[in-house]
C-alpha cells in the first residue's frame, strides 16, 4: 500500500458545529478506560488529536511526562495550540501528522491513544500497524470509536432513521467504517497484538440540555458541514432532505421525553517486549 493518503476525506470535516462537539470531550470520559494505564513520566501520543481538548487534559496524568498531538488537519491544530496555552500546559506539543506515515522513529513513545479516529480510515489496520511501530516494546495503545449502528432514539421519527443511513452512506462513500466500534477488536487482532483489553461505555443523552446539545448540534451539521456537503455531493441526499433532517432534529430535542444513545467501544493493546 502507498503510505502517504492523502486521498482519504474526513467525513465530518471541521465546521464549528462538529468542532464544538469535539472541544465539550475531556479525558475524564473520553479516556476513563486507560486513565488507569498511564505514569506520570511517560511519553505519550494522542494521534486524529483534533482541538486537543482530551489531549490537554493528559496533562494532569502526565506531569513529568511529553504529550504529543497529531492531526493532517493544521487548521484544528491551531485551536489545540490556543487551548494548551490558555490552560497553562507546557508539556504538550502539537504537530501536523498522517497516522499512516508517522514522523517519529521506531520505539519512540509509551503510549499512543486514538478517538474516534479509526472510524474515519480507509485502512485501519495499517494505521494500527504504523501507531505499533512508534510505541515501545512494552508499551499500550488505547483507541476508541463510536459504533453509529448501536444508536437508538426515542421517541422514534422515521427522519431521523433515514439520517442513520444517510450517515453511513456517506462515511461509506469515504471508505470509512461508521460502526467502527463492533470492528476493532478484530482491526487489533489483525494488526498483531495478541494482548488486548475490550471494554464499552455508552452516551446516554435524556436531560433536556443533552438533548438540546446532540439534537441541534446534529442539526447544524446535516445542512452547514462536510457531512452535508458530501451528502449533495455524492447524490445520498439532497439540500432538501438535509432541511428535513435538520428540522427532526431540532423538533426532537425539544420533546419533553427526548432519549439518545449509543455504545463507544475501548481497546486496550499491549505491545509485546519480545
Ligand atoms: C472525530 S475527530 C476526533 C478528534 C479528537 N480525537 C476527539 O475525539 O475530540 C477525528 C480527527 O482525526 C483526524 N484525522 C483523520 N485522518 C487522519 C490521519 N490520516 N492522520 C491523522 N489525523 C487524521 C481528523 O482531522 C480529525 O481531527
Amino acid at each position: 500500500m502507498e503510505k502517504k493518503l492523502s486521498t482519504e476525506r474526513y467525513t465530518h470535516g471541521h465546521h464549528s458545529s462538529v468542532v464544538e462537539q469535539h472541544r465539550q470531550r475531556t479525558a475524564e470520559e473520553a479516556a476513563a478506560f486507560f486513565l488507569p494505564e498511564l505514569k506520570n513520566d511517560m511519553k505519550l501520543l494522542d494521534f486524529g488529536c483534533g482541538p486537543g481538548s482530551i489531549t490537554v487534559g493528559f496533562s494532569k496524568y502526565l506531569s513529568d511526562g511529553e504529550i504529543t498531538g497529531i492531526d493532517i488537519a493544521p487548521e484544528i491544530l491551531e485551536q489545540a495550540k490556543e487551548l494548551a496555552t490558555t490552560s497553562n500546559v507546557s508539556n504538550i506539543k502539537f504537530e501536523t501528522g498522517n497516522v499512516y506515515d508517522l514522523n517519529y522513529p521506531d520505539n519512540h513513545f509509551d503510549a499512543a491513544y486514538g478517538h474516534q479516529v479509526l472510524q474515519h480510515l480507509q485502512h485501519p489496520i495499517e494505521a494500527l500497524k504504523e501507531i505499533k511501530r512508534i510505541v515501545k516494546p512494552g508499551g499500550i495503545i488505547a483507541v476508541r470509536d463510536a459504533d453509529y449502528g448501536t444508536m437508538v432514539h426515542s421517541p422514534l421519527d422515521p427522519v431521523l432513521q433515514h439520517w442513520l443511513e444517510v450517515y453511513h452512506a456517506v462515511a461509506s462513500h469515504n471508505g470509512a467504517e461508521a460502526d467502527a466500534g463492533r470492528n476493532l477488536y478484530p482491526w487489533l487482532i489483525d494488526s498483531g497484538f495478541r494482548d488486548i483489553k475490550m471494554s464499552s461505555s455508552t452516551w446516554t443523552f435524556y436531560k433536556q440540555r443533552q438533548v438540546l446539545n446532540w439534537g441541534d448540534s446534529w442539526a447544524e451539521r446535516s445542512t452547514k458541514s462536510e457531512f452535508a456537503k458530501q451528502a449533495v455531493e455524492y447524490q445520498i441526499a439532497t439540500q432538501s432532505e438535509l432541511e428535513s433532517i435538520a428540522n427532526a432534529w431540532r423538533s426532537w430535542a425539544r420533546k419533553p421525553n427526548a432519549f439518545f444513545s449509543f455504545i463507544h467501544v475501548e481497546g486496550l493493546a499491549y505491545v509485546s517486549r519480545s
